[in-house]
């Protein structure tokens, strides 16, 4: 999806990461209309379920992120999104380390541990940098 789905990613990204770091449709905006950002929205029904974001640059592929609403969790639809990504060949992504349904998430799908980001987020909180070991 382009940059029309900027409001919609918004209002997903708000009712998934409600109390963190939500981002509005303005940084949605900007983040797609630079070159290689792709957003891919997945839908049960009529419903946008969730969606995943992601920024290629020559042949490495980026998660900036990752949300499935909380109605429709444990469902399948994080890992289809995230295999979806995955088809790019070498992704990596940061994940707070203390996140435990997205790192289980990610092992399932084969990433491996490649470091440690201190302080990566806005509460100080730490970040483990994951890389695909499908390439
Ligand atoms: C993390 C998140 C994307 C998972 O989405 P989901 O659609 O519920 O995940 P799936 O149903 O595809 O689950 C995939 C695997 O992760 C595991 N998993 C998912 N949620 C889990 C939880 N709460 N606790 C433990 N494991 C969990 C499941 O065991 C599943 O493995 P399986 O397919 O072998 O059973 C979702 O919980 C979410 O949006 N969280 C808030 C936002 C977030 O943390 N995003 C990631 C930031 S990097």
């Amino acid at each position: 999806m382009g940059i029309e789905c900027a409001p919609l990613l918004a209002a997903l990204h708000e009712v998934t990461f409600r109390g963190g770091e939500v981002w509005d449709a303005t940084s949605f905006a900007a983040l797609l209309s630079g070159q290689g950002t792709e957003a891919t929205v997945a839908l049960i029904g009529h419903d946008p379920a969730g969606f995943i974001l992601s920024r290629t640059v020559l042949d490495e592929t980026e998660i900036l992120t990752l949300a499935v609403h909380p109605d429709f969790r444990c469902r399948g639809i994080g890992k289809s999104l995230v295999q979806h990504v995955l088809q790019k060949g070498k992704v990596f992504l940061e994940v707070a380390v203390c996140n435990k349904p997205a790192a289980v998430l990610y092992e399932k799908c084969g990433f491996v541990k490649a470091g440690l980001r201190r302080g990566y987020y806005r509460d100080g909180s730490d970040a483990q940098v994951l890389v695909s070991s499908n390439v």
